[in-house]
């Protein structure tokens, strides 16, 4: 499903301090005795979308039994959106679908119940639902005690199709209240006790400031995608309502996207570890049938899952996200603390607090149970590891005593520091192995080892010995590596570390990686452009091209908000005239959000900065269509966008620009140019084509806080090759 383009989601990391964690909420729990701790199931919406079917609810529910979900504590069974036929009866009564649901839904329930799981569904406050389906706009207490009688536990409530027009001078967010509320009662009304899921992200609708006294979670953020971004994007629009949430309600970032493949398996653990750590539901949105084990592993953690049920129910707040280095803690049952270090930035990183800072009582040392290797270690109180790019370390930590500490391995932390996480092929740069000892005890007999892949020059600058290390301190190695000369436009050189020495007991080694990013400078006449004002990456080698990009995109803001548009890309300066034809091959873009994309672009001038817009895009956006937005009015930013209905493309594909004055006509190839469909032919305002423009391929990812990589080959400038 896509969202209207304009729709941009603005997000604010705000940094909050550990004290919040002792603030108790402020509202009253919603009075329906359920959701105590945050609901965990599965829900059909991303693997299914509209063909959900009584088939495929049993099936899942007999899977989630017997691939051990339901014992790990997954009980909801959730129906989304279409289950509906497209009209009421007679009598104004929902009617599920007569073919997807031959018995409606009262025997799905029954069956679902039999296996000892619970049934949900999903309605809408307005007169449509999002699908076009029947909504309960003032049919909510028929449509409750419908949902009772057929022995639904769980209602999914949306706020598509709302008639605002009958509230004259009301805000969306009053309305929305009132209707969510008059939902809440019908349902309480029916006696049965019933999971409210308010689901209402609109900007301008904060339903965490009511949600508490009307239902049991509240979607926080827009919906969820399967990609690493908009999952950041919805953890960072949700870590900071931590004081909304206790039992009985609690802040919803959306469904889980683990085992749907877009996102990496160290991907899938942040979003779990993460989704945990704040006390939001766990509800699945994937084939859980069909779960590789890997995928399966991180669905059935115990130990995550334990932080996230955690009874006492408050969810963990931010302490530290400097740099994108995120610390949270979260207060647990019994005086144990979850700290979770994520690295949400694009290169491995050490992380590190304290057993104080993340609020644990003066102790003579801590143990740290790892949640993610099982591994329990101690520390004196420094709590720290080497996280990968988009990775997480998640640790159980308790005060502990002494003589519980001296049967414990000690906690080390064995890291990789290049002096520049970027080099060009053939450049040199230093790289610093480190080894720190946050243990109570010593380490004896260390020993470090440092490995660079082949065609990689490695000098060591000292030691790499040492006899015994001392509680708190470290030992560091420093190497000059030299990347090989030639090779793919960005490549990634695996940088590695291990380290092995003598605990109290037995023999112990670590090991640690860094990717080092190696580009080949983009040759001249060709040039480099980056308007999204953080750092991008180019490279170009062999006729082959990459860019590694943040940034928003093309378009404007969300309604009044200032222009946005930002963008990387390799271009030639002054090279498309007024008669001019520009040519590029995407052959991978991985970009998400509503913007994102991978294609040629035509500027007066490429490096002015964001909110001057370009004159013409010819893309391939994130939803695989072939798109084209330009600047017709002359304003700050393109203002008009057109898409070629019902085209899915995969890569590569292959875009041409022609330019004939102010007009610029886009055509499309899937075959490499064998054959070309035209896109269209627009009019650019004059003001913003004149003269000989800079032309070139550009790339954003879609989405603020996330990098990517899009590749391209051959890109020629009225025949001139960039080789
Ligand atoms: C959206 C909602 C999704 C899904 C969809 C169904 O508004 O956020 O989670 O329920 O509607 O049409």
């Amino acid at each position: 499903m896509r969202i209207p383009w304009r729709r941009v989601w603005f997000l604010a990391a705000l940094v909050c301090t550990a004290w919040l964690a002792t603030l108790a909420p402020t509202a009253a729990a919603e009075p329906n005795g359920v959701a105590l701790t945050p609901p965990m199931g599965w829900n059909d919406w991303y693997s299914e979308y509209c063909s959900v079917s009584a088939q495929l609810v049993e099936q899942t529910a007999r899977d989630m039994v017997a691939d051990g979900m339901a014992a790990a504590g997954y009980r909801y069974v959730n129906i989304d959106d279409c289950w509906m036929a497209r009209s009421r009866d007679g009598n104004g009564n929902l009617v599920a679908d007569p073919t997807r649901f031959p018995g409606g839904i009262a025997p799905v329930a029954a069956y679902v119940h039999s296996l000892g799981l619970k049934l949900g569904i999903y309605e809408d406050a307005g007169t449509t639902t999002c699908a076009g389906y029947p909504g309960s706009y003032g049919h909510e207490a028929q449509d409750a005690a419908a949902f009772a009688s057929w022995g639904v536990d769980y209602v999914k409530y949306d706020r598509c199709n709302i008639p605002y027009g009958d509230y004259p001078g009301e805000s969306a967010q009053e309305v929305d209240a009132s209707l969510y509320t008059r939902m809440s009662n019908a349902l309480r009304a029916t006696g049965r006790p019933i999971v409210f899921s308010i689901v209402d992200p609109d900007p301008g609708v904060d339903s965490w400031t009511w949600g508490r006294t009307v239902g049991n979670l509240w979607r926080t953020t827009s919906d969820i995608e399967d990609n690493y971004g908009s999952m950041l994007s919805n953890f960072e629009g949700t870590v900071d309502l931590s004081s909304s949430a206790a039992p009985g309600g609690w802040n919803d970032p959306d469904l889980l996207q683990i085992g749907n493949g877009g996102s990496t398996p160290i991907e899938y653990r942040s979003e779990f570890s993460l989704w945990a750590e704040m006390a939001a539901p766990l509800i699945a949105s994937t084939d859980v049938g069909e779960l590789t084990p890997d995928a399966l592993s991180i669905y059935e953690n115990a130990d995550v899952i334990a932080v996230d049920q955690d009874p006492l129910g408050r969810p963990g707040v931010p302490i530290a996200s400097a740099g994108g280095l995120w610390v949270m803690t979260r207060q647990l049952t019994g005086g144990d603390r979850s700290v979770l270090l994520f690295n949400s930035t694009n290169t491995a990183a050490t992380i590190t607090t304290s057993a104080g800072a993340a609020g644990l009582r003066r102790a003579p040392g801590y143990s740290l149970l790892n949640l993610w290797t099982n591994s329990v270690s101690e520390t004196g109180g420094q709590i720290s590891a080497f996280v990968p790019a988009h990775g997480v370390a998640m640790f159980r930590v308790a005060p502990e005593s002494r003589r519980v500490l001296r049967v414990l391995a000690p906690h080390t932390v064995l890291s990789l520091e290049p002096a520049d996480p970027q080099v060009d092929a053939g450049g040199t740069t230093t790289v610093r192995e480190s080894f720190v000892n946050q243990a109570t005890v010593a380490v004896e007999r260390l020993s470090l080892s440092f490995f660079a892949p082949r065609g990689w020059r490695v000098t060591r600058l000292g030691r790499t010995h040492l006899k015994r290390l001392a509680p708190g301190h470290r030992f560091t190695v420093l190497y000059r590596v030299t990347a090989p000369a030639t090779g793919p436009p960005l490549g990634v050189g695996a940088l590695a570390a291990a380290a092995a020495y003598d605990p109290v007991v037995g023999l112990s080694s670590s090991s640690a990686n860094f990717g080092e990013t190696v580009s080949v400078p983009v040759p001249a006449p060709f040039a480099t452009a980056d308007t999204t004002g953080q750092p991008a990456s180019f490279g170009a080698s062999n006729g082959s091209l990459a860019i590694s990009a943040r940034g928003s995109g093309v378009f404007p803001a969300y309604e009044d908000e200032a222009p946005s548009d930002s963008y990387a890309a390799i271009y030639a300066p002054r090279a498309a005239g007024p008669s001019s034809t520009a040519q590029v091959t995407v052959t991978w873009d991985p970009s998400g959000g509503t913007s994102g994309a991978a294609g040629l672009i035509e500027r007066n001038q490429m490096t002015a900065p964001a909110g001057s817009g370009p004159a013409v895009v010819l893309y391939v956006a994130s939803n695989a269509t072939i798109e084209m937005a330009w600047n017709a009015a002359g304003g700050p930013f393109t203002d008009t966008w057109i898409q070629v209905p019902k085209v899915y493309v995969g890569y590569p594909v292959t875009l041409r620009l022609v330019r004939n004055g102010s007009s610029y006509t886009g055509y499309y190839s899937t075959n490499r140019g064998a054959s070309w469909a035209a896109v269209a032919t627009v009019t650019v305002a004059p003001s913003v084509s004149s003269g000989a423009q800079d032309v070139g391929a550009f790339h954003a990812s879609g989405i603020q806080a996330w990098e990517t990589t899009a590749t391209f080959e051959d890109l020629i400038v009225n025949g001139v090759e960039l080789r």
